[in-house]
């Protein structure tokens, strides 16, 4: 494991080696060398920020880079007037985009009083090639920008920057490798996101991220128990699998398991308490995963379902895969099978060609579901994907509108779905203390809702039965019970 592999051990004065783990700890022991020479001349470490602004996904990529400046020496910080800044960025949506440009505009402020200061840019958004040709042209000011398939050589790409002052590309526009042990930071000491599978191919006609990671590869379930054990032995009590698209996990491994078969592993994994897993997708969920899910005693009462659309019609030019009433019938035997579970969707409004019609078909699924909550999108066009060049885009006017609609009607149900567990005693993972109410903690339920409750940071990390006193739409005020 990677903890165990000890930088001052590595010869920086040898050559590179060729294997690729091996190859990454080389540059971190040579990245260091140059932070100690930064440490003695500025008598002081150099500073850190990285930051996030994609899915979850994104989020555990960001714990890579974290890790690898831990071990290099960076003090991190949340600010970005720091000596190395890196953007992991995202595309799935329009606005995310411009984000990121918004936001480098003020770090070239920062650069302009801080000249040695370098500036990375990794993630989605560096896999569309108008994105680079856009930074290269107007953002000269970028040190480093590498792309999503080959996050693992951050060390090697950091190393030639820092001995640069060329703007540095590196980026792969495939890649069926997958680098175990490399090193981590994580953001929770109790709670981890542990990847499964990376890409997709299901080419939702939408969506950009099978062009921006790739094809879909599994890691192999011997990897993922290992990387999981760690965790727990670790102080880890809850686990998210990340995928796009979980339900076809295994498909291409050498011996093929499928993701309920895998789910059991990891239950079987002992100190761990919870299992979550993101994304499903309805066309590929099994009634084998179901049964998995309702005898579990570890997997929480939880699933996300993206609906995307209630029309059919819209949903075959989605290239979904399903029918409203295959996805209805769906979500029913799911809550007939486990009834306490939380159904939680994302919705696209104003898909192109979307008339009032398929948008009541949408309303009618949202109302038939009951979800407990759901993140509604404007759709937003990306270039390269099919239905950014399809004929009826949807007058913005209109689209807001629908989204105005969808959206009461969401939070109307979720408010009504969220009372059904008012004075229940759940059991809770407490994360933090309430940012807004002094004395007060906050924690998750196995159903992702959110508590406050009075207590202190002690409680931190762990596992509390917590009555849920009142209901405020989208969290509970709890109490501990009296003992
Ligand atoms: N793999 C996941 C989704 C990942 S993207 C799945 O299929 O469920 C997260 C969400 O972003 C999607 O579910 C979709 O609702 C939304 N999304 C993706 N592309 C979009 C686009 N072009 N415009 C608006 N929303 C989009
Ligand atoms: Fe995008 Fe569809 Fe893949 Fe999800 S399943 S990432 S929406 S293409
Ligand atoms: Fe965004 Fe990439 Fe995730 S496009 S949603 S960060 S996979």
């Amino acid at each position: 494991m990677y903890n165990e592999i000890n930088l001052d051990k590595i010869d920086i004065n040898s050559k590179p080696p060729t294997e690729e783990q091996a190859r990454q700890y080389y540059f971190m022991a040579k990245c260091r060398e140059l932070v100690k020479e930064f440490e003695q001349k500025n008598g002081r470490l150099p500073s850190a920020c990285v930051a996030t602004f994609g899915c979850q996904m994104n989020a555990r990529d960001s714990e890579k880079l974290r890790g690898v400046l831990r071990e290099i020496g960076y003090v991190e910080t949340e600010s970005e007037d720091a000596d190395f800044v890196i953007y992991n960025t995202c595309t799935v949506r329009e606005n995310a985009n411009l984000k990121v440009y918004g936001r480098l505009g003020v770090l070239h402020g920062y650069k302009k009083k801080n000249p040695g200061m370098k500036i990375a840019l990794c993630g989605c958004m560096m896999q569309e090639p108008s994105v680079v040709e856009k930074l290269k042209k107007s953002y000269q000011f970028v040190d480093l920008i590498f792309g999503t398939h080959n996050i693992f050589k951050f060390a090697e790409l950091l190393w030639t920057t820092l001995v640069s002052d060329r703007m540095v590309i590196d980026i792969w526009k495939d890649t069926n490798q997958i680098v175990e042990d490399l090193p981590l930071e994580r953001k929770y000491p109790f709670k981890s996101g542990v990847n499964i599978m990376f890409g997709c191919n299901n080419f939702c006609s939408y969506c950009i991220v099978p062009y921006v990671r790739g094809r879909e590869r599994s890691r192999e379930a011997k990897d993922i128990i290992r990387e999981i054990e760690g965790l727990v032995a670790d102080g880890v009590m809850e686990v998210m699998l990340l995928g796009q698209n979980v339900n076809s996990y295994g498909k291409n491994l050498e011996e093929p398991m499928t993701f309920a078969q895998l789910l059991q592993e990891v239950e079987q994994i002992e100190g761990l308490e919870r299992i979550r897993f993101m994304t499903s997708h309805p066309k590929d969920l099994s009634d084998e995963l179901i049964e998995v899910m309702a005898k579990s005693k570890k997997i929480c009462r939880h699933l996300h379902l993206p609906l995307q659309s209630g029309s059919s019609a819209v949903l075959k030019v989605m290239n979904r895969r399903y029918t409203k009433e295959q996805y209805v019938e769906l979500a029913e035997k799911i809550r007939t099978a486990i009834p306490d579970i939380a159904l939680t969707t994302d919705i696209i409004v104003g898909f192109p060609g979307e008339t009032e019609e398929d948008f009541q078909e949408t309303l009618d699924v949202v109302r038939k579901v009951r979800y407990d909550s759901a993140f509604t999108f404007i759709y937003s066009k990306r270039t390269g994907t099919p239905a950014a060049s399809m004929a009826e885009q949807i007058p913005e006017d209109v689209v807001k509108d629908r989204f105005d609609r969808l959206l009461k009607e969401v939070q109307e149900i979720s408010k009504e779905m969220a009372e059904r567990f008012t004075g229940t005693e759940q059991m809770v993972l407490v994360e933090e203390p309430n940012r807004q109410m002094e004395g007060y903690m906050t924690g998750r339920l196995g159903n992702n809702h959110v508590v406050h409750f009075p207590g202190d940071v002690s409680l931190t990390g762990r596992i509390l039965k917590i009555r849920l006193d009142e209901c405020r739409g989208f969290y509970y005020m709890g109490t501990l019970p009296e003992i």
